[in-house]
């Protein structure tokens, strides 16, 4: 009875190891449940664009898992990098020993970052990043308060936390830090105003004088802010005045000007950084997501005189700036360059964005399209209320993962279809997403 018994166990084992309903069982029983409406299905390998999971299917990726893999999955420049330095050392602690891919890598970053930029300080995530940013603004300014945007997004550490713009993340985790106070995104589809773009004169830039007037109490050390607002539903000012406007304002009240790239940063706009679009001159810059091709890796960025104000000891992190995770982001920059990635994101990007334009005449539920290179948000609402199409944004995203699509979902109506796939993806597998989503469209409207 009991060899019996152990074989019929063994052969259900083997069984739903095969559907691999056993790593879902495992993240229900033993992961914390944080990860309820994922995907259902497990990943087996991942290369360029695509995806296969454990049962053999494969997907084209549009998500890049969560923005990250901007290079593509298995980028072979990160690959050699990697391997040539598992073969010197994993570990040494990057704050106490010299370590040259961390050297080589920080000297690279003010090479490519806007100008003015230099001195680097790498963290594991980009909430650590922002964290680190808001202490630098604070040592260096002497002042204690923060202004960010209405909508932001800037990590989840409880500094991070405060600054985003959305309850949907503070969920009853408060008290947060005081002294915060927030500024209006422009969102233009959704205008808080009720002006149009260019007759609203870009109201939402200009009160930021009158929030800083009447909310702070004027000891700001600095406003953080997304180029294209990601988490909130990949939202962006036109291309005009809107950051000049808000950057004299910053200026005259002597606040520092952050302008956070951790999503937006390493190709994933068109430009190399997002900052370029809009000639933008940040006092600091946080990144992470696409900064080291899928390996954990965070920085913050700042101006000389400003990054020289932390003295010794006032910041560290153990494992930040890892070596292996430095070797990728060497080999990452390496890629975005060599590879003509950055080209690929605009170019594919001006063709994606225009496809889903389309889709917009074509669809009444399709309410906004926005976005830069391979940034793209579909706004699913109504197109003359607004009112967001939250199921019918999980129907969509749903039918198109049957299709083989994998795209995103967000925004602070949960009704924007995120489209950041990864930016060697060609015109052909854009065409297939596409065709999906019309598909989809046409299915449940
Ligand atoms: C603009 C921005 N800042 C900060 C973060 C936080 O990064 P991380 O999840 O690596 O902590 C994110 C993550 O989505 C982000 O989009």
């Amino acid at each position: 009875v009991c060899i019996l018994v152990l074989s019929w166990r063994a052969y259900i084992t083997d069984f739903l190891r095969v559907m691999d309903m056993e790593t879902i069982k495992q993240y229900e029983e033993f992961i914390m449940p944080i990860s309820k409406g994922m995907d259902p299905f497990v990943v087996e390998s991942a290369e360029g664009a695509t995806i296969k999971d454990t049962e053999g299917r494969t997907y084209i990726d549009c998500f890049s898992g969560l923005s990250v893999i901007n290079v593509g999955h298995r980028n072979p420049h990160v690959i050699e990098a990697i391997k040539k330095q598992l073969e010197k050392h994993l570990h040494c602690c990057s704050y106490v020993y010299y370590l040259q891919t961390v050297g080589e890598l920080a000297e690279k970053l003010a090479e490519i970052t806007p100008e003015g930029l230099k001195k680097s300080f790498f963290s594991n995530s980009g909430a650590e990043a922002v964290e680190g940013a808001m202490k630098l603004a604070r040592k260096y300014t002497g002042k204690k308060e923060f202004i960010s945007l209405t909508y932001s997004f800037h990590g989840r550490t409880f500094g991070a936390l405060t600054l985003t713009g959305q309850k949907k993340y503070k969920n009853k985790m408060g008290p947060f830090l005081t002294g915060v106070t927030y500024a209006d995104a422009p969102y233009c589809f959704r205008c808080k105003y009720r002006l149009e773009y260019p007759e609203c004169d870009l109201e939402c830039a200009r009160s930021l004088e009158r929030i800083i007037g009447t909310t702070s109490s004027g000891d700001v050390a600095g406003m953080f802010i997304e180029p294209v607002l990601g988490e909130g539903g990949i939202i962006h000012p036109p291309d005009g005045e809107y950051f000049r406007i808000i950057h004299e304002i910053l200026k005259e009240n002597d606040s520092l000007f952050i302008v956070d790239e951790v999503q937006t940063g390493f190709g994933r706009c068109g430009r190399m950084f997002a900052s370029e679009i809009w000639d933008l001159k940040p006092d600091i810059m946080p990144l992470a997501k696409g900064i080291a091709g899928g390996l954990p890796l965070g920085a913050f960025i700042a101006k000389e005189e400003i990054a020289d104000a932390f003295e010794s000891g006032d910041h560290l992190s153990t494992f930040g700036g890892n070596p292996v995770s430095c070797a990728a982001a060497l080999g990452n920059i390496k890629a975005l360059k060599e590879d003509g990635l950055i080209e690929n994101s605009k170019k594919i990007g001006e063709f994606f964005k225009n496809e889903l334009l389309e889709l917009k005449e074509k669809y009444p539920v399709v309410g906004d399209v926005r976005g830069k290179g391979l940034m793209i948000g579909v706004e699913l609402a109504e197109q003359h209320t607004k009112k967001p199409l939250v199921d019918l944004a999980d129907k969509v995203k749903n039918k198109m993962r049957e299709d083989g699509i994998l795209i995103g979902k967000g925004g602070y109506y949960n009704c924007t279809l995120r489209f950041q796939p990864p930016l060697v993806i060609t015109k052909e597998q854009v065409e297939c997403a596409i065709s999906s989503l019309d598909k989809s469209l046409k299915k449940y409207t």
